[in-house]
């Protein structure tokens, strides 16, 4: 019987990342209450929500609980994006004094917003400017600085090796590849092959991501890379335990015994409660009811239950219509139902 793969494990300066299973940041997703989550499932590293460097947004009230970091157990990740280098090192000043123990670096987003004013992935394109702006965010503060980014830019534009080399001489800390380009948004499937290259180049550790949705998948990419963590964004949607589940597969060649309906219901709805707790009542509703599909989805009859939870405005009802529904589900299965165990 071969070996059981080892329990990943990477140093972000200081800090052990034990284990290096990281929940990827997703801006409106990945705020503290699923970060804590997460971490509480076994995720080894979580990183906030993007926060945007150009200090007129600094007070807005959706930045206000992105930089919310009171009570979070875990080192403080902090993600910043910006174009500009001056106002990239002054984000991270910003950040730093805000509690972040880690600064990282947004430069794999696609999103318009983002690239619209040459952020986020857009800056793949002009190399000189990357290292301008990581070479900036380490010199402005004492804690270790991160990049995340892609391929590169396009399909005939992948100059992650160029970028992978410019984050290494500038001094930072860790790298965390997604295996698509800009153009490919989150179409097609993720490519490891390249990310396997950049291993072998650098010596600063490495997290791999893009779809990796299951322990399964976790370990055939750490082996198939070398990389030396995954980072997992969608594949953690409506199933936090994933993480745990990942750990225990690294760890032991085996899947744990399943969580009892009962346990993931309970965390489910803890989870609504922390929401509503974090944002108030009215934005707390609204957030919570993306996580609330994502949870639904693997239920049978969770679409309806979904569309009629959608219109429930109130805090108290939006819990207590879910509890409701999960207790009648909970006579039907003793788990929760769970994609990576049914194949
Ligand atoms: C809704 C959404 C929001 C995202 N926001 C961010 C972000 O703020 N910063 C960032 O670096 N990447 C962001 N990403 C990209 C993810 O971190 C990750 O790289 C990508 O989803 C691929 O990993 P996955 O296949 O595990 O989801 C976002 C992705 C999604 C789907």
């Amino acid at each position: 019987m071969p070996a059981p793969p080892a329990l990943p494990a990477l140093n972000i300066g200081p800090y052990a990342v034990r284990p290096a299973v990281a929940l990827a940041p997703m801006a409106g997703i990945t705020d503290k209450p699923f970060r804590q989550l997460c971490r509480d499932f076994g995720a080894g590293w979580a990183v906030s929500e993007m926060i945007i460097s150009d200090p007129a947004l600094q007070h807005t009230r959706k930045t206000l609980h992105r930089t919310d970091h009171a009570g979070e157990s875990g080192v403080i990740a902090v993600q910043i994006a910006g174009s500009d280098p001056a106002q990239m090192a002054a984000a991270a000043q910003y950040n730093v004094a805000r509690g972040a123990q880690v600064i990282d670096i947004n430069m794999g987003c696609p999103a318009k917003k983002v690239c619209n004013v040459a952020a986020g992935s857009a800056l793949l394109q002009n190399e000189a400017l990357v290292g301008d702006i990581l070479r900036a965010v380490v010199q402005a503060v004492d804690v270790p600085v991160t990049l995340k980014t892609r391929l590169g830019w396009s399909d005939d534009h992948k100059n992650i090796r160029t970028i992978a080399r410019l984050a290494e001489d500038a001094g930072i800390a860790a790298l965390a590849i997604h295996g698509r380009t800009r153009t490919q948004m989150y179409r097609g499937a993720a490519e490891y092959d390249l990310i396997a290259e950049v291993k072998q180049q650098i010596r600063i550790p490495l997290w791999v991501n893009g779809d990796i949705n299951s322990p399964h998948k976790a370990a055939a990419v750490l082996a198939h890379t070398g990389a030396d963590g995954v980072m997992i964004g969608r594949g953690a949607q409506g199933q936090p335990w994933l993480f745990g589940d990942i750990r225990h597969y690294l760890q032991h060649g085996r899947l744990p015994a399943p969580l009892s309906f009962q346990a993931a219901s309970a965390q489910v709805l803890a989870h609504i409660a922390a929401m509503h707790d974090f944002y108030g009542e009215y934005t707390g509703v609204r957030t919570a009811r993306k996580h609330i599909g994502w949870y639904l989805a693997a239920l049978p009859d969770g679409d309806a239950a979904r569309r009629e939870l959608n219109g429930i405005d109130s805090a108290a009802g939006q819990y207590d219509r879910l509890a409701a529904f999960l207790q009648q589900c909970g006579q039907q299965y003793s788990h929760w139902p769970c994609a990576w165990r049914i194949s």
